[in-house]
C-alpha cells in the first residue's frame, strides 16, 4: 500500500540504458529500438571491418600492378539495393504498427480519466472524485486516459519508463493512454522547453496495486476535506504548483519567497508601494497581473482556489515568519 508518497523512494532511479519498460505500450518502441541499433551496429562493424581489410589487402607495394576493376556489378547492385529496402520496410511496418496503438486512445472506465493541467512549472492531476494532486496516479493492469491542457506555454508530459511522450498545449486538449504492468513510483518529466524552470517541471506516477487506486483518491480526499487553515495552505502550496515558483525558507525563485513577507511592504511595478495583508495576498491570487512585485516577473498563472483554500494560503503565509 503506497501511503504518503512524498516518504517513498523511485522504483527506479536510472542508468545509461533505457529504462526498464513498466507499460505495455513499451513492447513496440524497445523493440525498435533494439532492432534499429543491432543493425546499425553490424553495419558500422561490417563495413569499417571491409575496408579495414581490403585497405591492407590492396595496398600498394612492389611486384603488384594495379589492375582497372569492372565499372558495374548488376548482382551487387541489386543486393545492396533490395535488402536495404526489406529491412526498412520492416522497421516501418514495426514502427507503424507502434504508433498506431500509441495515438488510437481506448476509452477506459471514468475511474480512469485523469484531466491533467501542466502550467510553469508544475504538474496537476484532476481525479473522479474531485481530488486534485501534483502526482500522478494509476492502478496496475488497467489503461489509464489522460485528457490533457496547459494554462501557459507548450509543455510536454513524458514518463520514460512507459515510453509515453504527447505534448501538451495551451487552449486545447491533447490525450495520452497507457497501461501500468509494473506497480511501484516512476518518474514524470517535461520534455518541451517551457522556460526558466522547465528542468525543475518534474513529479512523479504512482502505480498502484489493484484496488489501492480507489482506496488512495478517497482516502487522500476525506483527508483533503478536513483541512483548513493553514495547513490547508500548506497543502495547496505544494499541491497546486505554487512550490514551482515560491519558497518557503527565504530564497527568492521565480517569484517572491512566502517566509516573513506577510506584513512587509511591497514596492509596486509601476510606482508605489503595499503592505502584504489578507487583501493583497487575495487579489494576488484573483487577480495575479494587477498589483506586480517589482523586480519579479509578471509569471504568476491564474490558479481557481476556492475561498477555503485562499484563507488557508493566507494563515500560511501569516505562519512562516
Ligand atoms: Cu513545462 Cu518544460
Amino acid at each position: 500500500m503506497v501511503g504518503d508518497i512524498k516518504d517513498h523512494h523511485y522504483t527506479y532511479s536510472g542508468d545509461y540504458w533505457l529504462p526498464p519498460a513498466a507499460s505495455t505500450g513499451a513492447d513496440g518502441p524497445d523493440m525498435l529500438f533494439r532492432a534499429v541499433l543491432g543493425l546499425s551496429a553490424f553495419f558500422f562493424f561490417g563495413v569499417t571491418g571491409a575496408i579495414i581489410y581490403l585497405v591492407v589487402k590492396y595496398r600498394h607495394r612492389p611486384g603488384h600492378k594495379a589492375e582497372p576493376s569492372p565499372a558495374h556489378n548488376d548482382a551487387l547492385e541489386i543486393t545492396w539495393t533490395v535488402i536495404p529496402t526489406i529491412i526498412c520496410v520492416i522497421l516501418f511496418v514495426y514502427g507503424w504498427r507502434s504508433y498506431l496503438s500509441n495515438v488510437t486512445i481506448p476509452e477506459p472506465r471514468a475511474e480512469n480519466v485523469v484531466y491533467v493541467e501542466a502550467q510553469k512549472w508544475s504538474w496537476n492531476f484532476r481525479y473522479y472524485n474531485g481530488l486534485e494532486d501534483n502526482a500522478l496516479h494509476a492502478p496496475v493492469n488497467q489503461p489509464m486516459k489522460l485528457v490533457m491542457t496547459s494554462k501557459d506555454v507548450l509543455h510536454s508530459f513524458f514518463v520514460p519508463v512507459f515510453r509515453v511522450k504527447q505534448d501538451v498545449v495551451p487552449r486545447r486538449y491533447s490525450y495520452a493512454w497507457f497501461y501500468p504492468t509494473k506497480p511501484g513510483i516512476y518518474r514524470i518529466y517535461c520534455t518541451e522547453y517551457c522556460g526558466t524552470d522547465h528542468s525543475q517541471m518534474k513529479t512523479k506516477i504512482v502505480v498502484h496495486e489493484t484496488g489501492d487506486y480507489e482506496r488512495y483518491l478517497s482516502e487522500a480526499y476525506a483527508k483533503k476535506r478536513q483541512l483548513s487553515g493553514a495547513p490547508l495552505g500548506a497543502n495547496v502550496f505544494t499541491k497546486k504548483g505554487c512550490v514551482g515558483c515560491h519558497s518557503i525558507d527565504g530564497t527568492p525563485k521565480i517569484g517572491p519567497t512566502w517566509k516573513g513577507s506577510y506584513g512587509a511592504d511591497v514596492s509596486l511595478e509601476g510606482g508605489g508601494t503595499v503592505k502584504v495583508d489578507e487583501a493583497y495576498i487575495r487579489s494576488s491570487i484573483l487577480n495575479p497581473q494587477g498589483q506586480l512585485h517589482k523586480g519579479y516577473p509578471p509569471s504568476m498563472p491564474l490558479t481557481p482556489l476556492s475561498d477555503k483554500e485562499i484563507e488557508g494560503v493566507i494563515a500560511y503565509i501569516q505562519s512562516l515568519k
